[in-house]
């Protein structure tokens, strides 16, 4: 059997350059804190304990990622990156290995880090190198007959060693048992004063332990955010991949350039999305749907070939088959649309649920309310579902005809096949088959003068 993997992520730098009290480890890419991304991988890695390391921000840290199967281990002063593991080595098994990993760099590939393991697993230290055409600020490591010897930190290397263009992520495994002999050996002469993790590698080779390099298959993978400019580059990147996986998998994207998934977009065959949308939380997208330019969709289940137009806005919600829904709709947390409903501009719906066939077409709003099928709504309608202190709800069944400009003041029913005359304001149940209003008798008054300026 294979060693135990744990995994230790350095998340405690306070990241100035970011300039934000927020520590720069929660900042978000795509929706999810840069740390997170780091502790997906980790957990997909199948690490039996993912252990954080965090310092600057105090609790935030933890709390932000509390429910996540985590070890937090606090390093009050930040004295560098072997003092960072060093606080995390109590609570590594020996018998396993360690991999390093860094809260800061969210786009690492699982498949990039697996050969690090694997080495580690064969009693190696696996290094994560890369060759960049400007390294200045890095790690360079140093060679000798091609065998890694050690790693000179940018700020304690002389001119021939800052020429070197293979540098250091950072990211390394090791045995853990091996690490933990190094890390206890750490000084900290050095230029920085600091407890550098780098000297673990000329110490490995001292003790005939070879260090093993992988190189990822791209650059973005490896870099890390410490600027809002970074983290905007890096949010491009990954949006571009997952566009690149969508397209491949026959997803129509009218320009990849311009979707943002922050979660997971699910789609079916033949989907197609305009621009400028944006996806949150886990979205579904059945056979055949089509998306409308600037659709922002969160959390939601669209069932087959139904077409979503222009600057909807669709939240916690599941529609139905054939639907069509905007432009400018609005739909609100626990709405249910069943097949062929349609929705037009300027409509609002919150948690109601909406039969088959119905439809709603302008500038109303339905809360609160459980529609039956084939009900046509005018314009102009608004269920009354507040009264300042409690909400209420408003049953409309079958086939029931709402004229424009009503208000249906809940708890209140219509009975199926029921019409409501334009203009009513119904305070009293509606009784089915027969048509209710509530709007006085038209009159015309012939010798009324508008009156005039004197
Ligand atoms: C480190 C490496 C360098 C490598 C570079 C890659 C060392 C000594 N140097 O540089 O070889 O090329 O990363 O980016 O390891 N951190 C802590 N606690 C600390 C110090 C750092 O948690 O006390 C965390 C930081 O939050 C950050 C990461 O470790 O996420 C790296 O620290 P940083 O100071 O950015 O790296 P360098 O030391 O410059
Ligand atoms: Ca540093």
């Amino acid at each position: 059997m294979a060693s135990t993997l744990e995994i230790v992520i350095l998340a405690a730098g306070k990241g100035t350059r970011m300039r934000s009290d927020l520590p720069k480890v929660l900042h978000r890419l795509a929706g999810r804190p840069l740390l997170g991304h780091v502790v997906d991988t980790a957990h997909t890695l199948g690490a039996a304990q993912v252990c954080v390391v965090y310092g600057f921000g105090g609790e935030a840290v933890p709390q932000a990622l509390a429910d996540e199967r985590l070890t937090f281990v606090l390093q009050a002063e930040q004295h560098g990156t072997g003092h960072a593991v060093m606080q995390a080595l109590p609570q590594l098994a020996d018998g396993g290995v360690t991999l390093v990993l860094y809260g800061d760099v969210p786009l690492t590939r699982a498949a990039t880090l697996q050969p690090l393991v694997v080495a580690a697993r064969a009693g190696r230290l696996g290094l994560l190198t890369v060759n960049l055409a400007d390294p200045a600020g890095y790690g360079r490591i140093v060679r000798e007959n091609g065998r890694v010897v050690r790693i000179v930190e940018d700020k304690d290397a002389s001119a021939a060693e800052r020429a070197i263009r293979e540098v250091n992520t950072g990211i390394l495994a090791a045995p853990s048992a091996a690490l933990k002999r190094w890390i206890a050996g750490l000084g900290n002469d050095n230029v920085q004063g600091e407890y550098y993790l780098t000297d673990i590698i000329a110490m490995a080779v001292r003790d005939g332990v070879e260090v093993e390099t992988h190189q990822p298959a791209h650059e973005w993978e490896v870099l890390g955010v410490n600027s809002k400019a970074q983290l905007a580059q890096l949010e491009r990147i990954h949006q571009g991949e997952v566009a690149r996986a969508l397209l491949e998998a026959g997803v129509t994207l009218a320009d990849p350039a311009r979707l943002d998934v922050r979660g997971v977009l699910r789609c079916g065959r033949d989907v197609s999305i305009d621009v400028n949308c944006v996806f949150e939380g886990v979205v579904e997208l059945g056979d055949a749907v089509q998306v409308g330019a600037n659709c922002v969709l969160r959390n939601v289940k669209i069932a087959a070939a139904t077409k979503i137009d222009a600057f909807t806005l669709i939240d916690d919600a599941e529609i139905g088959a054939a639907g069509r829904l905007g432009p400018f709709s609005r739909i609100r947390p626990g709405t249910r649309l069943a097949r062929d409903v349609h929705v037009g501009n300027f409509v609002e719906i919150k948690n109601s649920q909406i039969d088959e066939g119905s439809k709603i077409n302008h500038l109303s709003y339905i809360g609160d309310t459980t529609m039956g099928r084939k009900v046509n709504i005018g314009a102009g309608t608004i269920t009354c579902n507040y009264d300042g202190a409690n909400k209420h709800r408003t049953v409309i069944e079958d086939e029931v005809f709402v004229g424009s400009d009503t208000q249906l003041v809940a708890p209140v029913t219509v009975g199926r096949g029921a019409t409501l005359g334009a203009g009513t304001t119904l305070t009293r149940d509606a009784p089915p088959g027969e048509l209710t209003l509530s709007r006085t008798r038209q009159v015309t008054i012939s010798d009324w003068k508008r009156p005039s300026k004197k």
